[in-house]
């Protein structure tokens, strides 16, 4: 393998210095012998969330052979947790008699998030019928739901399939398999880029079970990452302009959303912005499986009522997210209380993780004194929780008077004439209060990209061969400073598909002439066919490995419940990584029994 030497950036950071290192060290024991580059792919996507495989899908349909790398060692980011996709005027919007109009989203879009990237705005709400929903319905994707949000839109246009966002990732996935020329490197992390003076980009990769580092060459890059909600210093030094700090931030995005594809692109001299414009929702409790008490879960419930540290209420509880996000944010502590009683108990919503059940959601959250604080009447409760008793019993009785008589909310939660639109008083024991804090969740700026997704520098001249798509642009800006609903997921297929699109044709373009793709071989088994059982799972879940993240978050859910091996492992995937497209495909099979 011939390397030539490679012109490295200003802003080389630790591991790129040593990634150096490795490739003169590589120069000096290969010898000068000239030969051509070894390019791994045409192109290189850095990360197989939603925003990747988009672009992998559309770089290999033109033709392009294509590397997906994932730190994970499963693909499909966030989508396997998320909800519904923001898109206009769509068939289903049809079949629910919904007259829908790319001016209006428009205006509905940019009153909400009050300073998008319109340009982005507009073409994202152009394409997201041809370009998304048609193309996603193409793959096997079924919209089957639209879901209210209520102040966002005139019309409801957040569309969901049967289930969270993995019904859309997993047909992509699938699509993916059956491409000769798309090659999976998972539990790899990128962690340094730099150029070679033939003009192929150089990444760094870590294979994080192995331990082990090596460099990667192709002709375009796309940097898909995600955003860096997930890492709370980066959130921290990004915060919104004019809010405090809150004092405690919970975390209510992924492990693997750190925003390290930020760092790739400014090592390889790209230009950030928008970095404080992030959707900070506060709605948050803290995870109790999570040790470090860092990781966020989310609690919704239209039958309680909010309460401050003094035990009064503050606002009325049925406003547009965005309006809870303010007010919360810019009141003292930052933090409230949410009330509801036996009755309300059945209403709460929670999500954020794979185990929540019913039962789990019974023992683990309302059964944990630690999270939520109970009492067979309001002073017991008030006590429990470090409220003032008599001001929270006065609150209580106030709004349950309301209520009865029919009269209008204080503060406009309902009124006085319309009987529907009356939540139920608080008044049967037990008492639940439940502490709400501030969590991370969405990142509205990042890399900067043209219209074309390549990467610019700050002089606004684009990188030659490098992409970046999805929420490690920021979404491209199309949400401003208020994250929509369903606002991430579409415009991250969009860019991806365009980063894709580009990244392929010139790669194709610098193609040298005569050579031709040649599609990665079929990887072999890691392993042989042998069907573990359960003792040796659990030997295998005794002690956590670096790269097995995934493995045993997933397996400790399949002891808990007490589920067959034989229920997602068979002839087809052995109880082994898979590695195969049969395999792989298999794999697919399981992701939506927990996501
Ligand atoms: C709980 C939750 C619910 C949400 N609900 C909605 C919703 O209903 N609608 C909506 O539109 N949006 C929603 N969002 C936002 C939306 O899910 C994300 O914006 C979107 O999935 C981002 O896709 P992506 O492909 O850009 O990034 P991601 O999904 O974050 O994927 C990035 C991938 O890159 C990998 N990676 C990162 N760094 C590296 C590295 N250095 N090397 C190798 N691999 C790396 C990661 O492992 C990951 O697989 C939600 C977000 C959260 C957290
Ligand atoms: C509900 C579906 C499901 C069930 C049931 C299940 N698994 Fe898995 N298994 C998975 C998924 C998904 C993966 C891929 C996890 C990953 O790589 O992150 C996997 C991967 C594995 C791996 C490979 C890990 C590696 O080294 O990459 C082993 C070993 C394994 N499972 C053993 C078992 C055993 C033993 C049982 C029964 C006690 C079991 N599994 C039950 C879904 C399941
Ligand atoms: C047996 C249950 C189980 C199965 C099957 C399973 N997962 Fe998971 N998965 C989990 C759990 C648990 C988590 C950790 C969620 C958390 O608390 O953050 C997780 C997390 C993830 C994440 C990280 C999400 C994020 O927001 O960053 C991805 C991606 C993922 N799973 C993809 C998949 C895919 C793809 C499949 C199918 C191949 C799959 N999973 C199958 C249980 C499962």
């Amino acid at each position: 393998m011939h390397i030539s030497s490679t012109r490295l950036f200003a802003a080389w950071t630790r591991p790129v210095r040593q990634f150096a290192l490795v490739l003169t060290g590589a120069i000096a024991l290969q010898g000068c012998e000239p030969g051509p580059p070894e390019i791994e792919a045409d192109v290189l996507i850095i990360g197989a969330g939603i925003a990747g495989l988009s672009a992998a899908l559309e770089a290999s349909e033109a033709g392009a052979t294509v590397t997906l790398l994932d730190m994970n060692s499963v693909g499909g980011g966030h989508a396997v947790q998320a909800g519904g996709l923001f898109m206009v005027d769509t068939p289903l919007q049809a079949v629910k008699g919904i007259e829908d109009s790319v001016d209006l989203a428009i205006a509905d879009m940019q009153a909400w998030g009050e300073d998008a990237d319109l340009a982005w705005l507009r073409r994202y709400v152009e394409a997201s019928r041809p370009e998304v929903y048609d193309w996603l319905t193409r793959l096997g994707v079924e919209f089957a739901l639209l879901m209210p949000a209520p102040g966002e839109t005139s019309v409801p246009r957040f569309h969901f399939t049967r289930g969270t966002s993995v019904n859309v990732v997993v047909p992509m996935m699938r699509t993916a398999l059956d491409r000769a020329g798309v090659r999976w490197r998972m539990n790899t992390e990128a962690t340094g880029i730099g150029v070679a003076e033939d003009g192929t980009w150089e990444i760094a990769a870590r294979n994080l079970r192995l331990g082990d580092t090596e460099q990667l060459k192709a002709r375009s890059v796309v940097i898909a990452t995600g955003g860096f909600e997930g890492n709370l210093e980066r959130v921290r030094a990004n915060w919104l302009p004019g809010v405090e700090q809150p004092k405690r931030l919970l975390n209510g995005a992924g492990r693997f959303a750190t925003g390290s594809g930020l760092d790739l692109g400014a090592q390889a001299g790209a230009v950030l912005n928008r970095l404080n414009k992030q959707t900070i929702f506060v709605t948050g409790f803290p995870n109790p499986r999570d040790p470090s008490g860092e990781h966020g879960l989310l609690a919704m419930n239209p039958t309680a009522i909010f309460v401050d540290n003094s035990g009064r209420r503050f606002m009325n509880e049925d406003v547009p997210r965005k309006t809870l996000e303010t007010t919360v944010l810019a009141m003292p502590g930052q933090s409230y209380w949410m009330i509801f009683d036996n009755k309300g108990r059945r209403r709460l919503q929670v999500r954020g993780a794979p185990w929540l059940d019913r039962d789990t959601l019974d023992s683990e959250i309302l059964g944990n004194p630690e999270i939520v604080q109970r009492g067979d009447d309001i002073a017991t409760l008030a006590a429990a929780a470090g409220l003032p008793p008599s001001e929270l019993e006065l609150t209580i009785a106030a709004y349950n008077a309301q209520v009865v008589l029919g009269e209008e909310d204080q503060f406009g939660r309902f009124s006085a004439d319309i009987e529907e639109d009356k939540p139920p008083t608080l008044g049967e024991p037990p008492f639940y209060a439940l502490r709400l804090y501030p969590m991370s969740r969405k990142s509205m700026g990042g890399l900067v990209i043209d219209a074309d997704a390549r990467v610019l520098n700050s002089a606004g001249a684009a990188l030659a061969g490098l992409y970046a798509a999805g929420e490690a642009t920021g979404v491209a800006g199309i949400n401003g400073s208020h994250g929509g609903s369903g606002t991430f997921l579409g415009p991250s297929v969009f860019t991806g598909r365009i980063a894709g699109r580009t990244a392929a044709r010139t790669a194709l373009q610098d193609r040298p002439a005569g050579e031709t793709s040649v599609p990665p071989a079929e990887p072999a088994p890691a392993g042989d066919g042998t069907l573990l059982d359960a003792a040796a799972l659990d030997a295998l879940l005794a002690n956590s490995r670096p790269g097995y993240w995934h493995f045993e978050q997933a397996h400790a859910l399949v002891r808990e419940r007490e589920w067959r091996c034989a229920e997602c492992h068979g002839e087809q995937w052995p109880t082994r990584t898979a590695v195969t497209a049969q395999e792989k495909r298999a794999q697919l099979e399981s992701c939506a029994r927990c996501h």
